[in-house]
């Protein structure tokens, strides 16, 4: 399950602060004379860049307009969007000549509280879309917090739609924000009845979305091209129209699985056909059957009436693609009424998709709608459940949000295995709405990262080395991590440090180099039984803290350092802490955060608890109140065990 529970920049402390925003700019433009021809999404943006203004922020906005594909090229340069913006604001911004560059850090540095700076077309560099570390970090370089407002392109993991957040405290903008909370509410906890309308032309650009949603709705309504596939497994010809031949299995199974779980799937009754597909084209409405020769191009009378009668009494709809060929008059009448019977409805309404918005916005009924969604291809992996990395990457609301990590150790590193118990355990977790990672061994490393993309599971290091690169035989640094899409690594485990050698100040070395390239560390400490029973706990865990964190400034704890209390007696030894001995230490080094930085700082980091925990013990030893989560070994080799810890967590 995708957590929406994220910070905003309301929750940020931004006065006197640079604050590097990223905003959707890719406005349509005149091809003649290069004029913005729609300006809504500089207009969408403003909410959250005048609350910087007033708010007294440096802002540094970052942006993509059209496609560059070979570097700086005067067409795509930011250039009327700054123009536009500034009459919006009223306020002159500055346009910065590149994005990283020269002037862009000349200008970001010569920021006054309150004023806006512009950088250059992000994608005139291609390490943009490749979501390059290093380039990530030098435009993190620019700020000291970082901003995404951009719900157009985060279900892109790009450097600026999501790399920045490695780098810096991060927090969604108002317009991510909206969509994140009426999206998410209708997708998490919907007022019922829940009717969701899906039109467009094909079954299998819509196979995500309707497998996730007839998990939720009451009733699911199809129109549009797709509704023939449906049709034609329910035995009806379709004559001309559009069929997906090979999608009528799949739509058989859908039909079975909505009566299943009792979802009301409505199909058209009757459709307007036409002889051939023209603006002109000669037509007439029948029900059920499509004649030979003939095509459906809208839904017909009776099957809008019966839609709208579903409409009526909803109190959340989600209307996703057309319910017919709306840009031809004679075929639009389906698609208006339908947009009307929403329109009219009391009920929490989300159009999301281009198409479905167009019609809206043209019929005049955008304002009796709650949302209109401002992303296609993201609104439509929002409703397939997906999680989208322009928000995922941000910082949570809940600092104490539920987390687990499973640490593999020296097991399951063949990839075969890997994937399969891997692809075992996404499906127990799906709906789990705990923060999921696996520290998994680096033979596995890549081929997990691909299986778990878009999914609620982070794959991490167990170790990394603190040189970029050089004469270190086997070791791994955290560059190359960063440039395989890793951003989290353990550090400092008792195994390591028992067996390998590793003193505090090694580890110190690690966690500021795994930092340095955005990979979040997990740091570990804990004290034997010696040390325990000698009474030595407290002295030296607060050394141990103390010593990983030295030159680690402190924006870098509540956004990216997490610290793992594993007393070593309790490792693989089937001895765990009590729930209270464990929760004294965690209180301790929270204690000791809060002495090193502050008591926020302290709050705001998580700590987690590791050492022989398994499903019957996870309850009451993550009940505790300094206890975030579990460094999980042992029971994180059983899909069963793992997630239900994970599941645990969550009912906490
Ligand atoms: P265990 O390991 O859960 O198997 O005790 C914990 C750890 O080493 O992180």
């Amino acid at each position: 399950m995708a957590n929406y529970n994220k910070k905003s920049i309301a929750d940020l402390d931004v006065a006197g602060k640079r604050v590097i925003v990223r905003v959707d700019f890719n406005v349509p433009l005149d091809k003649t004379t290069g004029e913005i021809t729609d300006d809504k999404r500089i207009r969408g943006a403003l909410p959250t860049i005048q609350y910087l203004v007033d708010h007294k922020a440096k802002v540094i906005l970052v942006s993509h307009l059209g496609r560059p594909k070979n570097g700086p090229e005067a067409k795509f340069s930011m250039k009327p969007a700054v123009d536009r913006l500034s009459e919006l604001l009223g306020q002159e911004v500055v346009l910065a000549s590149d994005v990283i560059g020269e002037d862009a850090k000349a200008k970001a540095e010569a920021l006054e509280d309150g004023q806006v700076l512009m950088l250059e077309n992000v994608r005139f560099h291609k390490e943009e879309t490749k979501n390059d570390p290093e380039f990530a970090r030098e435009l993190a370089s620019l700020a000291e917090l970082y901003v995404n407002d951009a719900f157009g392109t985060a279900h892109r993991a790009h450097a600026s739609t999501a790399g920045l957040a490695n780098y810096l405290p991060s927090a969604c903008g108002f317009l991510i924000k909206k969509e994140i909370d009426v999206m998410g509410k209708a997708l998490n906890d919907p007022a019922r009845p829940f009717v969701a309308i899906l039109g467009g032309a094909k079954v299998s650009d819509k196979i995500g979305v309707i497998n996730n949603l007839i998990d939720k709705v009451d009733t699911l309504i199809i129109g549009g091209g797709m509704a023939y596939t449906f049709n034609a497994a329910r035995g009806q010809t379709v004559g001309n129209s559009l069929l997906e031949e090979d999608k009528i299995e799949l739509a058989k199974e859908l039909m079975a699985k909505a009566e299943e779980k009792g979802v009301d799937l409505l199909l058209p009754e009757d459709n307007v056909i036409a002889d051939h597909f023209a603006a002109d084209a000669d037509h007439k409405v029948v029900e059920g059957n499509i004649p030979e020769g003939w095509m459906g191009m809208d839904i017909g009378p009776k099957t809008v009436e019966l839609y709208a009668n579903a409409l009526k009494d909803a109190k959340t709809v989600v209307w996703n693609g057309p319910m017919g060929v709306f840009e031809f008059e004679n075929f639009a009448k389906g698609t208006a009424q339908i947009a009307e019977a929403i329109a009219n409805s009391d009920a929490i309404s989300i159009i999301g998709g281009g198409d479905s918005s167009a019609a809206i916005e043209q019929l005049g009924y955008a304002d009796k709608v709650t949302h209109i969604s401002t992303g296609g291809g993201a609104s439509l992996e929002f409703l397939e459940g997906k999680v989208l990395p322009g928000i995922d990457c941000l910082q949570n609301k809940d600092a104490h949000r539920a987390y687990v990590c499973g640490n593999w150790k020296m097991n399951k590193g063949v990839p075969a295995d890997a994937e399969k118990f891997v692809t075992e355990l996404l499906a127990k977790v799906k709906d789990v709405d705990s923060e999921i990672l696996i520290a998994v061994p680096y033979t596995v490393l890549d081929r997990l990262v691909a299986l778990t993309d878009a999914t609620n599971i982070t794959v991490a290091a167990e170790n990394c080395h603190f040189e970029d690169e050089g004469a270190y035989t086997g070791e791994i640094s955290p560059k190359f991590l960063a440039k395989m899409g890793i951003h989290n690594v353990v550090l400092g485990h008792s195994e390591r440090r028992e067996y390998f050698g590793e003193t505090d100040e090694l580890v110190n070395k690690k966690v500021l180099a795994a930092l340095n390239w955005g990979v979040r560390p997990i740091i570990c400490v804990g004290e034997s039984l010696e040390q325990r029973e000698a009474g030595q706990t407290f002295d030296l865990v607060k050394q141990q803290v103390e010593a990983a964190l030295a030159d680690v400034p402190a924006d870098r704890l509540g956004a990216h350092v997490t610290i793992a209390y594993e007393p070593i007696w309790a490792i693989g030894t089937g001895k765990t802490a009590t729930a209270e001995q464990a929760e004294e230490v965690c209180a301790h080094i929270r204690q000791v955060l809060a002495n090193l930085y502050c008591e926020e700082t302290a709050e705001n980091t998580r700590i987690l608890y590791g050492g022989s925990m398994k499903a019957a013990n996870a309850a009451e030893l993550l009940g505790q109140k300094n206890i975030d989560g579990g460094l999980i070994g042992g029971a994180s080799l059983k899909a069963d065990d793992f997630s239900e810890i994970a599941k645990v967590y969550q009912d906490r």
